[in-house]
């Protein structure tokens, strides 16, 4: 499978056990004009339950996805439905207060319910099943933060304990019980919901990428318009949406392990460890763990953490490539682990205030929305995300309208973490501004390696591939400019401005950016820097590509 054709099925070189078990949801793509009452973008879990939601309203739906169903992030998953959400809530409670903290745990208790109840009616065999969720102390941690997590989730209306032995461990490690959680399987669910919304007279398209959206429709790569009332914009990162929204989020990369554990050793549960506050006391990264079943023998321990801002792994001194070993080293630890048999990662846009961004896209026009800012709960924010879109599309009141409305700006609310995050993408794009970095020789980049290489100071980025062939895309992120970065585990080309992410032959991955990068052939670098030279006699020949290269 060349990667053109893997960014149809999944965003980046690895494949999650998701996409491992289920066969591709592709339909046929979109080539003619249609005119409905709403247009989606995006089939993850999010388009695809607004979708859903909306037909079932009595809407007309069309939705369009660029590669195939679950090829963006809700295949590349845990896939842990929860009210115990990956943020404390004595911190939603300091951000939202006590009666909005409250709302928000029953938004996603309704969520899980709804994933539950939809299976059962549309007879969507997704593997749903209501399990426990433990979130235990990490050694680095305090036990107060448990203490004031079991009273601020209790007040916020969850049932939860304090437990003295977590199932599955050994070690005895202070730890909280949360009720009514779930799992399922995300690639079974989604192509289900597919079933569903084709049965109600939907229309889904794949393989069909929307290059213009405004508040007309969509109009296509190829050039076919989709006229709508309503447009709604679910790529994970709004594709839409320049500036505003991606001040409000930050993008992380995050890691995941499927190891092999005998039947029966572990319970079906989730887990969850409360970070490493050595690392980083406002977001300390934290592990997630989960259970599938993978065959007679064996089940599988899903295993997740290790996160980092996209695009500076080796800033925070550890590659990409190298984080599924020291998750590998901390699950065994904690659970009888045997051979590693799955890795893959992706991606998680953290939002400022802990809470998703669902609703019209601020600053636009006002038949146009968006659903982004997952938190890692992107199940139920992508599941809320569906029934909220529906109701605002529809003109109905809904008492969660404020507190996912993307126009809120929670400013003080935001940790230092955040801002150093974001003033670190800002750093990244004026570095690259003036930034005058080693050249590097192309003859001497090696296969698997990618590198920013400069020509006449314009900055291209090259890549080798595992057959031995360059390939060279212009170094400059579609979306605002920020110079992209070599990711060798996932074969990606990465923005550390706002997650960005392109394929080693420059389709574009993930959004903001929505164009492609421009492909040069050697050739053409060449070419085009002699005729650039031609024109300005006084630039000096410092370097060409030609002599760059030793082949
Ligand atoms: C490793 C990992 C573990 C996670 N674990 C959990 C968990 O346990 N629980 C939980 O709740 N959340 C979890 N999350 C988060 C959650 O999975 C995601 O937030 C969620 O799946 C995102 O769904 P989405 O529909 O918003 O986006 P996506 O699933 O990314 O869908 C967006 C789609 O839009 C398409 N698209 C983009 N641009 C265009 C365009 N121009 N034209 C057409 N189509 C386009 C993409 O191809 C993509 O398929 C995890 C995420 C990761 C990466
Ligand atoms: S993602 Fe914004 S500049 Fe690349």
């Amino acid at each position: 499978m060349d990667n053109t054709q893997k960014g149809k099925i999944t965003s980046g070189s690895h494949l999650s056990y998701w996409l491992e078990t289920t066969s591709p949801i592709a339909y046929s793509a979109l080539e003619k004009d249609l005119k409905t009452d709403v247009v989606i973008v995006g089939g993850g879990i999010s388009g695809v339950t607004t979708a859903y939601c909306l037909l079932k309203s009595g809407k007309k739906v069309v939705l369009i996805e660029d590669g195939n169903i679950g090829s963006g992030e809700t295949g590349r998953t845990t896939a842990h439905c929860v009210t115990a959400l990956d943020d404390r809530y004595y911190e939603i409670e300091r951000v939202f207060g006590e009666k909005k903290a409250a709302l928000i745990a029953s938004s996603h208790k309704a969520a899980i319910d709804f994933i539950e109840q939809t299976s059962l009616k549309e007879n969507i065999d997704c593997e749903f099943e209501r399990v426990s969720g433990y979130l235990f102390l990490h050694p680095t941690d305090k036990h107060d933060s448990l203490s004031k997590e079991l009273k601020a989730a209790q007040k916020a209306g969850l049932n939860i304990e304090e437990i003295e032995l977590m199932p599955g461990v050994t070690d005895k490690i202070p730890c909280l019980k949360f009720h009514g959680q779930a799992q399922f399987h995300p690639m079974k669910y989604l192509k289900g919901m597919c079933e569903a919304i084709l049965k109600m007279g939907g229309e889904i398209y794949t393989n069909t990428h929307a290059a213009k959206i405004d508040e007309t429709g969509v109009e296509t790569e190829s050039g076919f318009k989709v006229v709508a009332d309503h447009v709604v914009v679910a790529t994970n990162s709004p594709v839409n949406n320049k500036y505003v929204m991606h001040l409000k989020q930050y993008p992380y990369r995050t890691y995941v392990i499927g190891a092999k554990v005998k039947k029966g050793s572990v319970p079906k549960a989730l887990w969850w460890d409360t970070g490493d506050y050595s690392v980083n006391t406002e977001i300390p990264p934290y592990h997630y763990v989960r259970l599938a079943s993978l065959n007679d023998t064996h089940d599988l321990l899903i295993c997740g953490g290790e996160d980092h801002p996209t695009g500076i792994a080796p800033e925070k001194k550890i590659n990409e490539e190298d984080r599924y070993s020291l998750l590998e080293y901390w699950a065994k630890k904690l659970f009888p682990i045997e051979e590693v048999v799955y890795q893959w990662s992706g991606q998680v846009l953290e939002p400022m205030d802990s809470m998703a961004f669902i609703g019209k896209n601020p600053a636009d026009k006002k038949n146009i929305y968006i659903a982004t800012g997952d938190s890692g709960n992107g199940i139920t924010h992508g599941t809320i995300a569906g029934t909220l879109l529906t109701d605002l599309i529809n003109g109905k009141e809904n008492e969660l309208k404020n507190i996912y409305d993307p126009s809120r700006f929670k400013i003080f609310s935001a940790g230092k973490t955040f801002f150093k995050e974001l003033a670190g993408g800002m750093l990244a794009y004026y570095k690259n501004k003036s930034d005058e970095s080693k050249p590097v020789e192309i003859g001497k980049i090696l296969v698997g390696e990618g590198k920013i290489i400069e020509v006449d100071k314009e900055k291209f980025a090259a890549h080798r591939d595992e057959s031995g062939v360059l390939h060279i895309l212009g170094a400059e992120c579609t979306h605002l400019g920020c110079i992209i970065k070599w990711n060798k585990d996932e074969k990606s080309w990465d923005c550390p401005c706002h997650g960005s992410r392109f394929t080693h032959e420059g389709k574009v991955l993930n959004g903001p950016a929505n164009t492609d990068l421009e492909y040069y052939s050697k050739d053409r670098v060449i070419k085009d820097r002699r005729k650039q030279q031609r024109s300005n006699p006084a630039t000096k020949k410092k370097r060409s590509a030609e002599n760059q290269d030793e082949e």
